[in-house]
């Protein structure tokens, strides 16, 4: 496998992860939006192309918030807790996202979004260092160092939950989504 220099010697500051990758993944979207979506590591779809949420998952969460009238390209910046795709897509581990997390403060910092949705619970746990599940603060408005923060149940749980009645995570993902929506339309 041939090996970008460049990144690896990104990623040899990052994490051990990084003598097992090819790519690291930063980010994809607007980084000037309004919002910012952090979700967990990337897969094996997000090393192959360098962009995060491009799998089976990210579609979904694109459709998602597509079809809530938000523009993925404008209005958007998508990145993960963790740069580089942990071996056979484990969880990535506790040292794994502290390491991370100076990068993804800094991200933060310059993106400067006024929000941010914690997709699943990977960044729900590195983010507000809460040990509370999706399940309760999902959906929830949370004041995280003056930026709103909202978790929300993670697209591939969701391709694994497929129920489309009321009150299962697919639907209450979409009335999570529209929130963020008409959250977004009153920062415009
Ligand atoms: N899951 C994530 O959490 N991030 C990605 O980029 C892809 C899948």
């Amino acid at each position: 496998m041939t090996k970008n220099i460049h990144a690896d010697k990104y990623v040899s500051k990052i994490s051990d992860l990084s003598n097992l990758i090819s790519k690291i993944v930063i980010s994809r979207g607007n980084p000037f939006a309004k919002l910012m979506i952090i979700g967990e590591a990337p897969g094996a779809k997000e090393e192959e192309l360098g962009k995060p949420f491009v799998g089976r998952s990210g579609k979904l969460l694109d459709q998602l918030l597509q079809n809530a009238g938000i523009d993925i390209s404008l209005d958007v910046y998508f990145c993960n807790v963790v740069k580089c795709r942990p071996p056979k897509n484990r969880r990535p581990t506790k040292i794994e996202i502290q390491e991370n997390l100076p990068w993804l403060y800094q991200q933060i910092k310059l993106v400067n979004p006024e929000i941010i949705v914690l997709v699943g619970k990977t960044a729900l746990e590195a983010i507000l260092k809460n040990k509370s599940t999706i399940s309760i603060l999902r959906g929830k408005w949370i004041n995280w160092n003056g930026r709103l923060v909202m978790p929300i149940f993670h697209p591939a749980y969701l391709l694994r939950n497929q129920s489309k009645e009321e009150g299962a995570p697919m639907s209450l993902t979409k009335s999570d989504i529209l929130k963020i929506k008409e959250k977004m339309d009153t920062l415009k």
